[in-house]
């Protein structure tokens, strides 16, 4: 019977259309932290987070930004009942969400939602998931 050759191409065509697609991101650390470090980021060359976001008092005050080192610690607790990734994801896609204490709603650049995908989000997520 014909099906029995057919059945094998409809799977193989099932298995191609999700291919990729339908599972969640998984960020990458490495990657993330190249991207954090770039001069610009995203569809619209928006200032880079470094741009902001110091370091550590060494590399300069946290005037602009809280300072990068220590923010998965500081996540932790940021707000009850979130997570570190999840605090961490939402002050990236929605910062006025949650506005850390002695800076304004619209200091943090609002626009990363729209400007980067997915992949980049999880993966700057994972790599400020390694700032302890
Ligand atoms: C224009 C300056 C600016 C840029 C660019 C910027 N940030 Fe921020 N960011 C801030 C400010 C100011 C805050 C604190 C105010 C707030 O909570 O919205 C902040 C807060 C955060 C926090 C929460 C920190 C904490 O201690 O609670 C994270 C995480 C963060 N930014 C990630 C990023 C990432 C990732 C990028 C680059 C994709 C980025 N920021 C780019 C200014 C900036």
């Amino acid at each position: 019977m014909r099906v029995t050759l057919i059945v094998p191409f409809i799977l193989l065509f099932i298995l191609a259309a999700c291919g990729g697609g339908g599972g969640p991101v998984v960020g990458d650390a490495s990657r993330g932290e190249s991207l954090y470090k770039q001069a610009t980021i995203g569809t619209k060359s928006a200032e880079g987070c470094t741009s902001c976001h110091n370091q550590d008092e060494a590399e300069g005050p946290a005037d602009k930004a809280p300072y990068t080192a220590g923010t998965a610690t500081r996540a932790a607790s940021r707000v009850p009942g979130m997570s570190a990734e999840e605090y961490i994801k939402e002050s990236i896609l929605n910062p006025n969400a949650y506005v850390v204490e002695g800076f304004k709603e619209g200091d943090m650049y609002q626009t990363f939602k729209d400007e980067l995908s997915e992949q980049q989000i999880a993966d700057l997520v994972a790599y400020l998931l390694t700032e302890k």
